[in-house]
């Protein structure tokens, strides 16, 4: 049996991510393909305790190294127990949020840097990484999170505009760096159409 393909959806908040992990998850399966969707930080049972300590309370909770250290660790887990069994028996991952989002927040808009957080990851899970990386892009992307969230957002997701502005330049950095993996979709207008986009972003994977 073939192993599976491991593709990840990126983006900043409120970009509609999670819908999309869903349908282009269904539209694959109509391909005959058997998919698993799974989210970060989470996506197994060590992991989803990981993600308690990171989105709740204050923001002060966490500086922005140990911050890195706590996804990492949950990421770690989520390749080992959920992610590698899956592709190793033949089935698709789709992931909602990956590496690319610690390189992102913690990267670029904690300040950390890029490079410094590809370090902590290479030790968390090696060379890891997925074959196709989706950044859904829009503009009013954070008017759309806090109408979600409605004052309600989590410890990251709350942070200031200007913190949000940097995790979308730092995706754009990132997918300049790797064309090839990492592509930026449009993710303006009815969601069917978004879907559609995705699926055309990985036309050279599918069977
Ligand atoms: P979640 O509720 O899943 O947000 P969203 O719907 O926007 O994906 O919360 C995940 C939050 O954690 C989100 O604000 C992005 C942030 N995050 C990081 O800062 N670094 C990471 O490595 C990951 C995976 C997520």
């Amino acid at each position: 049996m073939s192993r599976g393909r491991f593709i990840t959806l990126e983006g900043g908040e409120g970009v509609g991510k999670s819908t999309q992990a869903k349908a282009l998850a269904e539209a694959l399966r109509q391909r005959g393909l058997d998919v698993l969707v799974t989210r970060e930080p989470g996506g197994s049972e060590g992991a989803e305790r990981i993600r308690e300590l990171l989105l709740a309370g204050a923001d002060e909770r966490w500086g922005t190294r140990a911050e890195t250290l706590l996804f990492a660790a949950a990421r770690a887990d989520h390749v080992q127990k959920t992610i590698a069994p899956a592709l190793e028996s033949g089935r698709w991952v789709i992931c909602d949020r990956f590496t690319d989002s610690s390189l992102a927040y913690q990267g670029g808009a904690g300040g950390l840097g890029i490079e410094t957080v590809r370090a902590i990851n290479v030790a968390a899970v090696a060379d890891f990484f997925p074959e196709r990386t989706l950044v859904l892009t829009l503009d009013e992307g954070g008017e759309r999170a806090r109408a979600r969230d409605s004052g309600e957002s989590d410890r990251i997701g709350g942070r200031s505009d200007d913190y949000h502005r940097k995790v979308d330049a730092a995706f754009r950095i990132i997918a300049a760096e790797e064309p090839e993996r990492v592509q930026l979709v449009d993710a303006c207008g009815a969601a069917e159409q978004v879907t559609q986009r995705l699926l055309d972003a990985i036309a050279d994977l599918l069977p």
